[in-house]
């Protein structure tokens, strides 16, 4: 359907200046709006978003669905389990297919390199919905709550927990913007080398302080916005025992979150295991941004294929 010509995909935030991250975010503020009002502006009219699912999800799912269904168009869910990907068709052919019929794809795998190698097989622009490296359109989401809880002017971020897909793309938001982001994990849970040096890298470039360390109640004193996520990863299921004795002392609980400042928010990208990552009570204290947060899946999404569809030449 599509020739080949130039195009963008959304597979890490380091691909991105910082005015293009906030052009995007932009344009998710004003068609939110305007779903808030119950306008349904067509910008995606008549288009189809593959959906590619290897991992199990719920919002990254909805949101999408529902997110390209109110621009104008249909999403297409595609569980690993029921196309012939699940069955070992190559990523490169299903790339090469798939994109032949649809207008955009979103893919959750796992390794990060099975997403590069569909992007680089495909006629239509790529999301990442998630993969073991990273998970930046979460990440939009969270800078879209921050900006709505008033939490975006040089913020002080403090990420407790499992040096994972999330913490790699918090590091590159932060590298991108300009911001501080203190990361504390466990001994043996550190973020991937590699993601790290270029975090710092981009770091230099934007003035970001992202300082890495072992110690949860240090990295939380005095900040804005404190965050985690689950110690078990989609894939991580065996190594659950020794992960739950390696994460003690990093529940984010009242105790740590007293160290923070006193109007802090807390965010999680969901699901949340109460009483592992973070206490029952400070989730519940924290609801009203943590579900603000997921609805803005929906929002921030929308942002980004409308965003992807302008920059192609159609
Ligand atoms: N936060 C997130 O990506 O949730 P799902 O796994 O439910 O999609
Ligand atoms: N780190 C988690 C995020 C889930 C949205 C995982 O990969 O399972």
């Amino acid at each position: 359907m599509y020739e080949d010509s130039p195009m963008r995909h959304f597979l890490t935030l380091k691909d991105f200046s910082k005015e293009e991250i906030l052009e995007m975010i932009a344009l998710a503020l004003k068609i939110k709006a305007q779903t808030k009002q119950r306008k349904f502006v067509p910008y995606l009219e008549h288009q189809t978003l593959g959906m590619i699912f290897e991992k199990s999800s719920t919002r990254t799912r909805v949101s999408f669905e529902t997110g390209i269904y109110q621009l104008g168009g249909i999403g297409l869910f595609l569980s690993s389990n029921d196309i012939q990907l699940g069955r070992g068709e190559p990523m490169k052919d299903t790339a090469r297919v798939i994109s032949r019929m649809v207008d955009m794809v979103m893919i959750r795998t796992f390794e990060h390199s099975k997403l590069e190698e569909f992007a680089q097989f495909s006629k239509v622009p790529v999301i990442n919905g998630l993969t073991d490296s990273y998970h930046p359109v979460q990440l939009m989401t969270d800078y879209l709550t921050m900006i709505e809880f008033g939490k975006e002017k040089d913020p002080v971020v403090a990420y407790v927990g499992d040096g994972n897909n999330m913490t790699h793309s918090w590091l590159m938001l932060a590298a991108k913007l300009g911001f501080e982001l203190r990361v504390a994990t466990p001994k043996g849970y550190e973020c991937d080398a590699q993601i790290v040096a270029d975090a710092l890298e981009i770091a230099k470039e934007s003035g970001a302080k992202i300082t890495f360390g072992n110690d949860p109640v240090a990295a939380v004193k005095g900040c804005d916005v404190v965050t985690t996520d689950t110690w078990v990863s989609m894939g991580q299921e065996n190594e659950k025992e020794e992960r739950l004795k390696a994460f003690a002392g990093y529940m984010v609980d009242e105790s740590m979150m007293a160290k923070a400042k006193n109007d802090a928010i807390f965010l999680h990208c969901l699901p949340a295991y109460r009483d592992y990552e973070v206490s029952e009570e400070t989730f519940e204290k924290h609801a009203n941004v943590i579900f603000n947060e997921a609805e803005n899946r929906l929002h921030a999404q929308k942002g980004i294929m409308v965003w992807l569809d302008s920059q192609r030449a159609n």
